[in-house]
């Protein structure tokens, strides 16, 4: 089974490039199913409704949120109403939506998707690595896929080899910088520290790097704006075999 799994969509300009893109990406790589990290696909962080449905009407199967997730409340009806949009499942049982969810599409097998925040410079509630080992005795999918939007790289890594054999894979968001550390842990495990950013490349981390240069200079509080550049997708694409729900391969994707 084929399975494309896209780094944080960024700004207007990340989610029209990823809408613009997708179809050449199916007919590249002929995925079984994509995921995407959209917790910035609006200007400014955060998603709206818009942004979630363009992305679901362009060929996204099912969206994953972070820390910017739940910024703007416009969102929250969309994350009860609807199973392929989820926030992080560590947050407090209060948050609107639902943590995890599970893509069952006819003559596929049963994918399972978690959304997990990292505990490192993050609002949690449950540690990640808790919420993970309550969970898991409760999906019944063969194959199970993990977005962990986090900070450090230690603590993704460290959550990598914790579910290693127990669940298909691990990848990494949040820090818009993609890593070089693809693997397949030794007991099956697709691995990635960061699967990256789809949105401005020339930016920092999708602002402009003139208002990112001016705050952190200064100090001085400053409104950041989504660089209007051109536009790199990353994520990765990964073979897991259903029948074992083991990793095959992890692969980088970056299209320009
Ligand atoms: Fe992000
Ligand atoms: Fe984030």
């Amino acid at each position: 089974m084929r399975i494309i799994m896209l780094g944080d969509v960024v700004g207007r300009g990340g989610t029209g490039f990823v809408c613009r893109r997708l179809r050449s990406l199916r007919q590249l790589y002929a995925p079984d199913l994509i995921v995407a990290n959209g917790e910035n696909a609006s200007e400014g962080n955060g998603i709206l409704p818009t942004e979630a449905q363009a992305l679901f009407d362009a060929g996204v199967d099912i969206l994953t949120l972070g820390n910017h997730g739940l910024r703007r409340r416009e969102i929250y009806p969309m994350l009860e109403d609807r199973e392929d949009i989820i926030r992080p499942a560590n947050l407090h049982p209060e948050a609107p939506g639902r943590g995890w969810t599970v893509f069952d599409k006819p003559g596929l097998p049963r994918v399972a998707v978690v959304n997990l925040l990292g505990s490192v410079f993050m609002d949690w509630h449950q540690s990640p690595f808790d919420a993970m080992d309550a969970l898991l005795p409760r999906i019944d999918a063969p194959v199970i896929l993990v977005d962990f939007h986090a900070e450090a790289t230690s603590e993704k890594v460290a959550l990598g080899f914790y579910l290693d054999g127990r669940v298909s894979a691990v990848a990494g968001t949040h820090t818009h910088i993609q890593t070089a550390d693809e693997r397949i842990l030794p007991g099956g495990t697709a691995y990635i520290t960061d699967l990256g950013m789809c949105g401005p490349f020339q930016s920092v981390l999708g602002v402009k790097p003139e208002l990112a240069i001016r705050r952190l200079r200064t100090g001085l509080p400053t409104r950041f704006e989504n660089d209007p550049g051109g536009c790199r997708l990353s994520g990765a694409l990964l073979d897991i075999d259903p029948a074992t729900g083991r990793a095959a391969g992890i692969q980088r994707i970056n299209l320009e």
